[in-house]
């Protein structure tokens, strides 16, 4: 068994934790100072689960490759699972981000061009109608869940556009999004697995309908299109095609999403920030990198197994233990960034990590940025008065992302 000696007083990282999900920042502040790659097992001998709280050691690990990512399915579907796992994983399996090099790569082309800097730079002002289009809706009302009225639906209908599904099924499409986000992200059930594995089923369904209809009908420039095209090619199979689809939609939503969020909470409650963002708009984009820093969308990621020993902050990590780079952590590391802890929109030592590193860095971060840049310009435009409401915004049980239940706003 790989020893892991204690460090004494700091105990287990666990993010199942409420005092950990709240506010995790005090919490990751502590490992990386007494135990920056930190080990927990369910049991002795059991493999371990390696979390990586330093930024250097996050970037490092990211790039390894010693690290696979398929093998979390090979080991899930040999054992005794229930059938909702099996079915779940299966469909995962065909996933680029849940794929190892060749796959990884093929999948990956197939709509790269998609998300191109300049293609996605193309959707800002698109973008920014669809924003208005949800102001328009909540402005006369005076107050709002910011996260029902404008952060949820907003990058769903734009990634719909942007993998060419049709938009009156937006309702839909939010249920199944929500669904997978919900296994993903709280302690896992049998009762989760079942909802997620019953929405990728149905989710899977639709696709493969709408993939026959639309090869009957004209070509379009989309990421449906693009799909088509690689298989005419042969560079994917019709499992490949819809399992890339149904990531682009799962990726690209709840993530920005929680930009969106936790970026409106983060500014309301440094009101100065809010008001120099409003005095001077040219700085958007360096808000943007901060607000994706400071409270970053996805705190945790899951990059799949050891594949050969490799040595980590003076730790061994063995074949079979799983590493959990800490980005939320990586991003408030003080050997970085100059006083992490404040929210800084002027801010020049951005190099966070929250869109990930390596080979498996997020494809539509350029997207991601687009549609943050249009959202927060269009609240700043249309919601003068933009202040917290009466209710405290609540965070949700996130065991990987950093995501809002409520944000009541007033203006
Ligand atoms: C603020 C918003 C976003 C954040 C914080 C974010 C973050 C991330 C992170 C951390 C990864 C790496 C995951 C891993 O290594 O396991 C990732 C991968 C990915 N993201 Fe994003 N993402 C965002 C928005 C989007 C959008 C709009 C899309 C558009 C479809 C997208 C598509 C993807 C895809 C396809 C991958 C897998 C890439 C691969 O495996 O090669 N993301 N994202």
């Amino acid at each position: 068994m790989n020893a892991v000696p204690a460090s004494p007083g700091i105990g287990t990282f666990d993010q199942r934790d409420p005092a950990v999900w709240t506010d995790p920042y005090p919490v990751y502040a502590r490992f990386r100072a007494a135990d920056p790659v930190h080990c927990v097992r369910s049991a002795p001998g059991e493999p371990g689960v390696w979390y990586v709280f330093r930024h250097a050691d996050v970037l490092k690990v990211r790039r390894s490759r010693g690290l696979s990512r398929a093998a979390r399915h090979r080991r899930l579907c040999a054992g005794p699972a229930p059938d909702s796992l099996f079915r779940y994983s299966e469909k995962l399996s065909h996933w680029m981000v849940e794929r190892d090099a060749p796959d990884h790569a093929r999948l990956r082309a197939a709509v790269a061009e998609v998300f191109a800097p300049d293609a996605a730079r193309a959707l800002a002002a698109r973008t920014g109608e669809i924003a208005d289009e949800l102001l328009d809706g909540i402005v006369p009302l005076g107050r709002a869940d910011l996260m029902t009225a404008f952060a949820f639906p907003l990058p769903l209908l734009v990634i719909s556009e942007v993998i060419g599904l049709p938009r009156e099924d937006w309702p839909t499409l939010l249920r199944w999004s929500r669904a997978f986000s919900e296994l993903e992200n709280r302690r896992p059930t049998l009762a989760l697995y079942t909802e997620a594995g019953d929405a990728i089923d149905a989710f899977d369904a639709y696709l493969r309908e709408l993939l026959g209809h639309r090869r009957r009908g004209p070509r379009r420039d989309d990421a449906l299109g693009r799909v088509l095209d690689a298989r005419r090619r042969g560079a994917l199979t019709e499992d490949d095609a819809v399992g890339t689809l149904m990531l682009l939609l799962f990726a690209g939503h709840e993530t920005t999403a929680n930009l969106i969020g936790n970026g409106v909470h983060t500014l309301l409650s440094h009101p100065g920030q809010l008001r120099l963002l409003r005095e001077r708009p040219g700085l958007m984009e360096s808000a943007v990198e901060e607000m994706l820093r400071y409270e970053s969308p996805v705190q945790t990621v899951s990059i799949g197994h050891v594949r050969e020993p490799f040595t980590l902050g003076g730790r061994t990590l063995l074949p079979g233990d799983r590493v959990m780079p800490v980005l939320g952590s990586a991003n408030r590391d003080e050997r970085v960034f100059s006083a992490p802890d404040r929210f800084d929109i002027t801010r020049s030592d951005l190099r966070h990590a929250a869109f990930g590193t390596g080979v498996h860095t997020c494809l539509g971060a350029m997207l991601a940025r687009v549609e943050g840049r249009a959202a927060f310009s269009a609240l700043l435009r249309r919601l003068p008065g933009l202040r917290a409401g009466d209710a405290p915004a609540r965070w949700r049980e996130g065991l990987l992302t950093r995501e809002l239940a409520e944000l009541p706003v007033t203006f």
